[in-house]
């Protein structure tokens, strides 16, 4: 059986975010033949065109990442009902030079916590406009997860019955899409 790498994108640079949990939680959804890596998009510097010729490091580090991925699941929070600024600040770098776009095509799936009811909701739309601009293959369906203190048991996974079946829905739908879109 061939195994797959998913670089998991968590849209926050916050220490105790809770998408990284979500996303850890998430990810333990994955079938085992799925290696899973969690890019840093935190120590990106702001984009700006004139460091294009020389890109930091940190830049290459994070393309080359996205590159070399299977597939990218993005797990964000909204921030004023959008996706958060150094998510789109990585989204950018990864899309520029147009021809070193690392966005076409990729199998890309969209999750995401905040405590609002709808949060994330509207955020993902704009995400989803974005990557399908930038040619990603998004998965459709939403998956929208209202944060509560007791979403994710003492292990990190998530506790209540239906909100893990959903997920696993949407995780085995990924999955699918991955394979069918991927040699063996
Ligand atoms: C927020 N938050 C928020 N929540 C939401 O559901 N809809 C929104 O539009 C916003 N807007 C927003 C703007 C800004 C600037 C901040 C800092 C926060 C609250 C947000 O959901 C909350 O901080 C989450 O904890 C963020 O997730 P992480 O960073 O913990 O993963």
């Amino acid at each position: 059986m061939r195994t797959y790498h998913l670089a998991v994108v968590v849209g926050s640079n916050r220490k105790e975010s809770i998408n990284r949990r979500l996303a850890e939680a998430m990810a333990r959804l994955l079938p085992p033949n799925f290696e899973v890596s969690y890019p840093r998009i935190d120590d990106l510097p702001m984009y700006n065109m004139d460091l294009e010729g020389d890109r930091p490091e940190s830049v290459n580090r994070f393309t080359a990442e996205i590159a070399a991925a299977d597939a990218v699941a993005v797990v964000m929070p909204e921030h004023n009902r959008s996706l958060p600024a150094v998510l789109k600040n990585a989204i950018d770098w990864g899309s520029k030079p147009m021809e070193n776009n690392v966005w076409r095509d990729k199998p890309t799936a969209i999750t995401g916590t905040t405590p609002g009811a709808i949060g994330t909701a509207v955020g993902q739309q704009h995400l989803r406009q974005i990557l399908g601009i930038l040619g990603a293959l998004v998965l459709g369906g939403e998956a929208y997860i209202q944060f509560k203190p007791d979403l994710l048991d003492e292990n990190g996974d998530i506790a209540n019955d239906g909100t893990r079946a959903f997920l696993q829905g949407h995780v085995d739908r990924f999955v699918s899409l991955i394979e069918s879109l991927t040699p063996e």
